[in-house]
């Protein structure tokens, strides 16, 4: 395997508390990292750096793990342009805009939705993005949700099955029998090409003992639970994510203290993800008060046409800093770290040797940019498993 050296990094996140100054984001200046096939070989000052078949001079710019999107909804159709439109006149966010998705999604053509999938990929890549999670959800048949999952599978391996999205319009007569299709020939057909089960847990879409069902029958399919919990209202969410050992609780907007407390004792991840609450006019999550307990929180983008159309993690960054009280450190290692942590991963997420080639150089002194330059594409080169794709 041809190795390349990338040398002149003048601040380096490795997020190996063992490199720098010991902080969580193992800082390192003047710094250089050798990339050996998929994998990093060597981390450290640019002055003892090894030789390597290529040299890539990274000119003073800082460098940080690729970002880890481990939220997101890329398989549909169409747009909501209008419902957008609507709430930045007034109108209130409710989940039943999802049936707006879900009738365009399963209108799409299999090459419709392959494409759309494939170009918010390569914009979440341009800006720093090299694991990310994706979801099914927008067609909560047995056909539709096989289809988006099998699609989702050709470009990633973190796989969600959430046929329970909402209820299917189909079922809206009969939820009983919904749950049971989901947890039941829809499952089957599902599980195969997924890691994950989720489940919207949420007033108007699935309480909290349809949650555990689905999520009990999704396990004893050898998938593993994640949730999004507490997003719109208070509920039962976060303490069934604890209370079934689920990676991660996604959206965390409305806590209770002891959804705090569940969250800091358990190995339960807290996913805040900002662009939903900027696109939907929605109060901010508390990312101070869970970090201040002690729990371990992620960062991403949600991307999906109805509560947050942004695929950008340092959009998220720049207002996790500026609104949910995270310092720019926090912000970094949550995109970063964090979200390995809420998919389970310790791969991605950190430069050190044997972790995956995945790491970004910004147009910056440091990553403090990220949120200090909001909006300004400060991400100019990319590698994805030892492979320059930016
Ligand atoms: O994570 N909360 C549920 N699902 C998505 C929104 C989906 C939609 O509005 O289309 C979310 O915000
Ligand atoms: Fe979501």
């Amino acid at each position: 395997m041809p190795t390349t050296l990338i040398t002149n990094i003048s601040s380096l996140v490795t997020n190996d508390p063992s490199q720098g100054d010991g902080s969580p984001l193992g800082l390192l200046t003047d710094a250089a990292v050798v990339l050996d096939g998929e994998h990093i070989a060597w981390v450290g000052p640019a002055a003892t750096a090894p030789a390597a078949d290529t040299t890539y001079d990274a000119e003073n710019r800082s460098a940080i793990p690729g970002f880890v999107d481990s939220h997101s909804h890329l398989v549909f159709a169409g747009d909501r342009t209008q419902e957008f439109n609507a709430r930045m006149s007034g109108r209130s966010y409710s989940a039943g805009g999802i049936r707006t998705t879900v009738a365009a999604t399963r209108a799409a053509s299999d090459e419709v939705l392959e494409a759309n999938v494939t170009r918010y990929l390569a914009e979440a890549l341009r800006q720093g993005t090299t694991t990310f999670e994706t979801k099914s959800g927008y067609g909560l048949t047995t056909h539709d949700e096989a289809r988006a999952l099998r699609i989702a599978a050709r470009h990633t391996d973190e796989v969600t099955y959430l046929g329970a999205h909402i209820v299917s319009p189909d079922y809206a007569d009969d939820p009983a029998a919904y749950v049971a299709l989901v947890t039941g020939e829809m499952l089957d057909a599902c599980a195969p090409h997924a890691r994950w089960i989720d489940v919207f847990c949420e007033k108007g879409a699935f309480d909290g003992d349809q949650a555990r069902a689905i999520l009990t029958a999704g396990k004893a399919k050898g998938l593993h639970p994640r949730i999004h919990a507490n997003q719109l209202s208070y509920g039962p969410g976060v303490q069934l994510a604890v209370e079934l050992d689920a990676a991660s609780a996604d959206h965390c907007t409305h806590l209770t203290d002891a959804d705090v407390d569940a969250l800091a004792q358990g190995d339960t991840v807290a996913t805040l993800l900002p662009g939903a609450e900027f696109s939907t006019r929605a109060e901010w999550p508390n990312a101070r008060r869970l970090l201040d307990a002690g729990a371990t929180v992620a960062l991403s983008t949600d991307c999906n046409p109805g509560s947050s159309f942004t695929s950008s993690v340092p959009f998220c960054i720049a207002l996790a800093v500026r609104d949910m009280g995270m310092t720019p450190d926090e912000a970094l290692w949550s995109a970063t770290a964090g979200g390995a942590a809420a998919l389970r991963r310790d791969d991605v997420g950190r430069i050190a040797v044997g972790a995956r080639a995945d790491l970004a150089l910004l147009d910056a002194p440091s990553h403090v940019h990220l949120a200090y330059r909001p909006g300004v594409p400060l991400v100019t080169r990319v590698w994805r498993r030892g492979a320059r794709v930016a």
